[in-house]
């Protein structure tokens, strides 16, 4: 492998920048050549490419967002769209690729691969943190600290008015985020896409809460959960059955996905992107480079797509207790 090529691709996340960062210096290190792709497989299709050296990436490991830019191609879900991209990656003679990204990101790395037998090494880098195969991924641990320090803020004003808030959070199939920021920011009750608490049952517990002397409470949603009704309606729902507070929601949406990456995420990112590197030069494909207890680990992109539920290692019951 002589010419390597990075791209960021589906939903940004803080820290894809220390991670392309790191893929850049790690190609500079070794003696490869690298590029960078804009706008993710949209940017392959147009043939947005450009070479990156050391110093193309300084500056940039404390920033938000992606340089490099991303995107959702459509075209690239298409044979069509593949082959103008793998006719793209041929002329610029690059022969590995790196995609930084979450599951649609390596089905489409994955696609690349069979189809032309391209060597691609992902990196899972989404606020979601709902790859398998890696205890994180990059963006996860700045967006829950964007989602406490926010419910904090919303927590002085709740108990101010002893109002009820519900804060939605993002993670449409994951609730990760919704789970420990909700444990770390001190939620009442926590609704996620794993478990489906029934809106009863979400009643009953808050009209027990406020008998043990409870003014004020937050209840943190996953956007995914099994509610069945919007967050909107949840909170008509809950202030009517309730008849005891007054309730307020508030969707905290893309705030979490910004900002300058946590420590965590930018050591994480840095080690992930030497990863990928180095499996590329040792002559792996259709991997992803995940962290499995600290340790940077080679997973299969087939395993890491693997759709099985998350398990939240006994989490829910921590969240219960602590909330009595
Ligand atoms: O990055 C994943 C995610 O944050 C999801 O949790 C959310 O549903 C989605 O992105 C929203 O992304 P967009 O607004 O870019 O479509």
């Amino acid at each position: 492998v002589k010419n390597i090529a990075v791209l960021t691709s589906g939903g940004d996340a803080p820290g894809m920048n220390a991670a392309i960062r790191a893929v850049v210096r790690a190609c500079s290190y070794y003696d490869v050549k690298c590029f960078g792709i804009y706008k993710g497989y949209e940017g392959l299709i147009n043939n947005e490419v450009e070479v990156l050296n050391a110093r193309s990436v300084r500056n940039v490991i404390n920033k938000g967002g992606t340089f490099l830019k991303s995107a959702r191609s459509k075209e690239f879900r298409t044979v069509e769209g593949r082959k103008k991209a793998y006719d793209n990656l041929v002329k610029n003679s690059i022969d590995a690729l790196v995609v930084i990204g979450g599951d649609g990101s390596f089905t489409g790395a994955l696609k690349l691969s069979e189809e032309y037998n391209f060597p691609v090494v992902g990196i899972p880098g989404t606020i979601d943190n709902d790859i398998n195969g890696t205890d994180y991924t990059i963006g996860y641990d700045t967006a829950l600290n964007t989602v406490v320090e926010a419910i904090d803020k919303i927590r002085d004003t709740a108990s101010s008015h002893n109002r009820l808030f519900l804060i939605e959070v993002m993670g449409r199939d994951a609730g990760d985020i919704a789970l420990n920021a909700g444990i770390g920011a001190g939620a009442e009750e926590i609704l996620i896409p794993e478990e489906d608490m029934g809106v009863e049952r979400l009643i009953e517990s808050l009209r027990k809460s406020k008998k043990t002397g409870k003014t004020s409470s937050i209840i943190v949603v996953a956007e995914g959960d099994k509610s069945g009704k919007n967050i909107f309606e949840l909170g008509e729902y809950v202030e009517e059955n309730l008849n005891d507070y007054e309730v307020r929601v508030s969707v905290l949406g893309h705030i979490q996905r910004g900002g300058p990456p946590s420590c965590y995420d930018r050591v994480l990112a840095s080690k992930l992107g030497v990863g990928a590197v180095e499996a590329l030069l040792d002559g792996k494909s259709e991997v992803m480079i995940g962290i499995v207890h600290k340790v940077v680990t080679i997973v299969p992109l087939k395993i890491a797509l693997d759709k099985r539920p998350h398990k939240h290692d006994g989490l829910i019951k921590v969240a219960d207790i602590t909330s009595v």
